[in-house]
């Protein structure tokens, strides 16, 4: 059983706009929720926890757990919160501890 492709648009993407995420490029679907557009995109880890460095990476989609926290645009959000808008800049949250290399 292959468990390559988690996600899947039903019907694609009517317009796609640009952004970046750690530096790389995407586009993603305009409008879309942001936390499925990355998962979609192949992005399924968004933070490490502050203790033991663990992946996460949206869980609830309801704005309930918080494993799904970015830096948009230099402000902590949840991305399963925000809609995908052009030129966007995402990057993983640091906590304390963590550098560019964790
Ligand atoms: S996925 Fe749970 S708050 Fe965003």
């Amino acid at each position: 059983m292959s468990t390559a492709l988690t996600f899947l648009e039903l019907t694609p993407p009517s317009r796609t706009v640009r952004v970046e995420f750690d530096g790389q490029p995407l586009d993603l679907p305009l409008g879309a929720n942001l936390a499925a557009a990355l998962m979609v995109a192949g992005v399924h880890t968004l933070r490490k926890t502050p203790v033991s460095g663990a992946p996460r990476g949206a869980f609830c989609m309801m704005g309930a757990c918080f494993d799904c926290l970015v830096d948009i645009d230099g402000v902590t959000r949840q991305a399963c919160m925000q809609q995908v808008t052009e030129g966007l800049v995402i990057r993983r949250t640091k906590t304390a501890g963590q550098n560019d290399a964790s």
